[in-house]
């Protein structure tokens, strides 16, 4: 994914006076929403039936599959949290912390996967978590513990073509098979396909307002981000409004170049609502206030109360349901981490 330095010039617009939107505004507004944003399809049931998607679902769920064995993909992607993880930081089979853990909805449908764009695919992802997140060694020492847990016939099913599935890339094909299942319209998409009702006057004057104060600069397409790399904090330094203990140069972390420091990938903002706490590491509770950091931070500007208010009722219209193959498959054991009670 490219870094993408121009940010879409941002005119000081006069904004929406509040009151009721009329009939040819909303006919407008859902024009430029649809040039601007657009939609997502909803998930065919077939693919959840196939088998690749079905072994994808085990591996993401159990908790054996992992270096201490008590670590599964979900033990910091969960229901509770649509896909993500409340806790600030999550503790990976090592014990040791993690950045904050985005969620897994929608996340396949992006070009770069992470806080910073760095894993190209899903399959790319997975594979670097086995030594990563799941504490293995190597790749290779996942191998054993599959076959320990009888998984050689869930491979062999989902790949029956090949005389020896059971592989790090087809363990990392299954998760990414499964994981771009987990996709769920919003009020929002309703609204676009011409259903009036499903958002409210607020939250079409928040939709105006997102667009007209620059979020949409960056948080735009489908998925409201994931397409590019911007720097955090453009007119301010952004720990001076998130509280953030520590300072991560982001991008440059990886690259070492000066020119990449403070760059993140523009996160989904699909689902927004329960997904916090927000940004990279967690140090935003609250979802008004994380847009309030926002506007200052990206864009230079204090929201007045109520546009903060109709922004923030706007990105709630972005929560769709659960994904139904969002839960542990029959016989798989799962528990949540210590401290997060089932929602
Ligand atoms: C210990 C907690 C933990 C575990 C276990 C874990 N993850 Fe994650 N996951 C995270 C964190 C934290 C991030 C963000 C990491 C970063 O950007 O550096 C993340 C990021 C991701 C993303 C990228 C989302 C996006 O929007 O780009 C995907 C996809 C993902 N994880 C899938 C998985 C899969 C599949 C597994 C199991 C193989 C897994 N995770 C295991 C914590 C975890
Ligand atoms: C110049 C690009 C840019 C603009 C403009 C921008 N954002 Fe962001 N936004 C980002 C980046 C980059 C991050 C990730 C920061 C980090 O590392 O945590 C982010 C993070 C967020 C988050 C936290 C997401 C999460 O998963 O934790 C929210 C919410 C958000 N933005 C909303 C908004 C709103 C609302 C506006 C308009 C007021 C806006 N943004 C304007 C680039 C931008």
């Amino acid at each position: 994914m490219s870094r993408i330095v121009a940010v879409s010039a941002v005119a000081a617009l006069m904004l929406p006076i509040a009151g009721p939107v009329l009939a040819s505004d909303v006919d407008e507004l859902r024009e430029r929403a649809d040039s601007l944003f657009g939609t997502v399809e909803a998930i065919d049931p077939e693919d959840i039936e196939d088998p690749v998607a079905q072994l994808g679902q085990a591996l993401f769920w159990d908790m054996r599959l992992s270096s201490n064995g008590e670590v599964a993909c979900a033990s910091c992607h969960y229901r509770e949290n649509w896909g993500s993880d409340s806790r600030v930081r999550s503790i990976n089979a090592r014990g040791g912390e993690t950045l904050q853990s985005q969620t897994v909805f929608h996340a396949m449908d992006t070009p770069g996967l992470r806080w910073l764009a760095d894993r190209e695919s899903g399959k790319a992802q997975a594979m670097g978590s086995i030594t990563g997140s799941m504490g293995f060694d190597s790749q290779e020492d996942i191998l054993p513990v599959l076959a320990e847990h009888g998984y050689d016939e869930r491979f062999a099913a989902a790949f029956p073509d090949q005389d020896d599935p059971v592989t790090p890339e087809n363990y990392g094909l299954a998760l990414e098979v499964y994981q771009s299942t987990l996709r769920t319209t919003a009020p929002y998409d309703a609204w676009l396909q011409g259903e009036d009702d499903a958002l409210s006057e607020e939250q079409m004057r928040g939709l105006e307002a997102y667009i007209e104060v620059g979020c949409a600069g960056c948080h735009a397409g489908p998925l409201f981000g994931g397409e590019m790399l911007q720097p955090f904090g453009i007119t301010e330094a952004y720990w001076e409004h998130t509280g953030s203990a520590e300072i991560h140069s982001g991008l440059m972390q990886v690259t070492g170049e000066e020119e990449d420091r403070f760059y993140f990938r523009v996160p989904i903002l699909r689902n927004i609502a329960n997904t916090y706490p927000y940004f990279h590491d967690g140090s935003v509770e609250d979802l008004r206030r994380a847009n309030e950091v926002m506007a200052r931070v990206q864009l230079g500007r204090d929201l007045e109360d109520e546009l903060l208010d109709e922004i923030t009722a706007f990105l709630e219209g972005l929560t769709g349901e659960i994904p139904e193959n969002f839960e542990p498959p029959e016989g798989i054991p799962f528990e949540l981490p210590e401290g997060i009670s089932p929602g």
